[in-house]
């Protein structure tokens, strides 16, 4: 019988070493090295065995999308869920994931199998919450585990078309040695899943907790591993949420999903730009309505700058949904280019509505809305301004003008403060065309 080889891994972070060491090379925990059986490599999962194939021979039935009955949700996957398909929907604790896979799963229990292993939340509290949703489908079968055995079993059994994993941060795979989370458990729990999901073909959806910071102790190190990752972004003291799809095997990645938390759950929204524009008040100096590209799609969103006298040596920056290092420009080049001096002031900036914005075609709505903060003066309410600023003051065009500006144009704005080089507007909006910032801020009159 070969010998089995072994390796020394971490309980607590998962680093493997070769030999024991009393302190973990990793996170520099004491004696949290365990000796085990070294795993064996991990197989490519949708490796076919057998010969090669011309492609024209190659059956492509597998690859097929199935709606899963949410439309905003199957608009973001290009038409649905595929068999044997492993999406990860990674996002913010409190954001929503839960809610939308268990409308999900509602819609696609009512003719079919579906399993939902809740990890984190009893199977009552679950039917509560399905009960609150309204849905309460005989497909729909829960199974409160924390094991990947104990989901495997339950997959021989009831056989899903559908299961859904809540979450790969708290489901582990016996024998590794290490705790749930970890980057280790996380990952082998993912192949496991991955495996069974290619064998049954089986659609499986891992939902994976990422924080703040970006910091996913979970979801990074399964990105590799899984056909699609879906990211639900959002700010959870508003009601507009965001899902997109970071990585898609099956179809293209640009599309954009927007649902409103309610009362009972997630909903579609069909005009965000009107939601998140509803409570503007338009003649406030220091705001800006820019149209953002987000996906294909097109949102209006406000930006808001507000500058006051600094009592600090060194002036507060505060900043929402928009890019600290574009903030730091557009102070920059007003001081520079335009005569407009705010670095000794409180500078603060946000986007309305709790979007992010990072693309650099809201640049001249931000130096606008700047320059309008400093002087105490509004832009006109009826006025868009769409571009890219560049360090030495110029503008520059961004992508799909037209199709901003027939957005703004829809909803009642009929001046768009745009680059010399844009091409030419949309019926039912004027361009206002300027060469620099300085240009544009005189057309606005700033
Ligand atoms: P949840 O789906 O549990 O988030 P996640 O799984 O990403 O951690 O949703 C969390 C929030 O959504 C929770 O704070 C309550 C709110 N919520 C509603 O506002 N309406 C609803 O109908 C539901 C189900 C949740
Ligand atoms: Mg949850």
């Amino acid at each position: 019988m070969a010998r089995l080889r072994t390796v020394h891994r971490c309980r607590s972070c998962g680093v493997v070493a070769a030999r024991w060491q009393g302190r973990c090379p990793g996170c520099g925990e004491w004696d949290a090295l365990v000796e085990q059986a070294e795993p064996a490599a991990p197989q490519p999962v949708a490796a076919v065995a057998g010969r090669a194939q011309r492609i024209t021979e190659v059956d492509a039935a597998g690859a097929v999308p199935r709606p899963t009955g949410v439309a905003e949700l199957d608009r973001v996957l290009g038409g649905g869920l595929v068999p044997g398909g492993v999406t990860l929907l990674g996002g913010e604790p409190g954001i929503g994931k839960s809610t939308l896979l268990l409308q999900v799963l509602a819609q696609r229990s009512r003719r079919e199998t579906t399993l939902l292993v809740c990890a984190e939340e009893s199977a009552p509290q679950v039917r509560c919450r399905a009960e609150r949703l309204g849905a309460l489908p005989p497909g729909l079968h829960l199974l409160a585990a924390t094991t990947t055995d104990a989901v495997l079993a339950a997959v021989e059994e009831i056989e899903p078309s559908l299961l859904v994993l809540d979450s790969v941060q708290t489901i582990s795979e016996p024998d590794t040695g290490q705790n749930p989370g970890s980057p280790g458990q996380v990952r082998a729990v993912a192949t496991t899943m991955t495996e069974l999901a290619k064998r049954r073909a089986v659609a499986v959806v891992l939902v994976g907790h990422v924080t703040k910071e970006g910091d996913l102790a979970g979801p990074r190190v399964l990105e590799h591993l899984v056909d699609t990752v879906l990211s639900f972004e959002g700010d959870r003291h508003h009601a507009l949420r965001l899902l997109r799809a970071v990585k898609h095997r099956f179809g293209a990645t640009g599309e954009l999903g927007l649902f409103e938390m309610g009362e009972r759950g997630l909903v579609g929204v069909d005009d965000p730009s009107g939601m998140l524009l509803g409570d503007r008040h338009p003649g406030i100096a220091g705001s800006v309505v820019v149209p953002v590209l987000e996906g294909s799609r097109i949102l209006l969103v406000e930006v808001q700058a507000l500058v006051t006298d600094s009592p600090l040596t060194n002036p507060r920056r505060s900043v929402q949904g928009l890019d600290t290092g574009r903030l730091a420009q557009m102070v920059a080049v007003l001081h520079r280019h335009c005569d407009t001096n705010v670095a000794p002031l409180d500078v603060h900036a946000a986007v309305a509505g709790g979007v992010r914005v990072t693309e650099p075609a809201v640049d001249l709505g931000l130096a606008l809305a700047l320059a309008s903060s400093k002087a105490g003066q509004a832009v006109p309410p009826d006025v868009i301004a769409v571009g890219e600023v560049g360090l030495g003051g110029e503008l520059r065009q961004v992508a799909s003008t037209p199709r901003r500006l027939a957005e703004a144009a829809r909803l009642g704005f009929r001046r768009a403060v745009v680059p010399c080089s844009a091409p030419p507007p949309p019926p039912g909006i004027t361009a206002l065309r300027a060469a620099d910032l300085r240009t544009a801020l005189d057309l606005v009159g700033l």
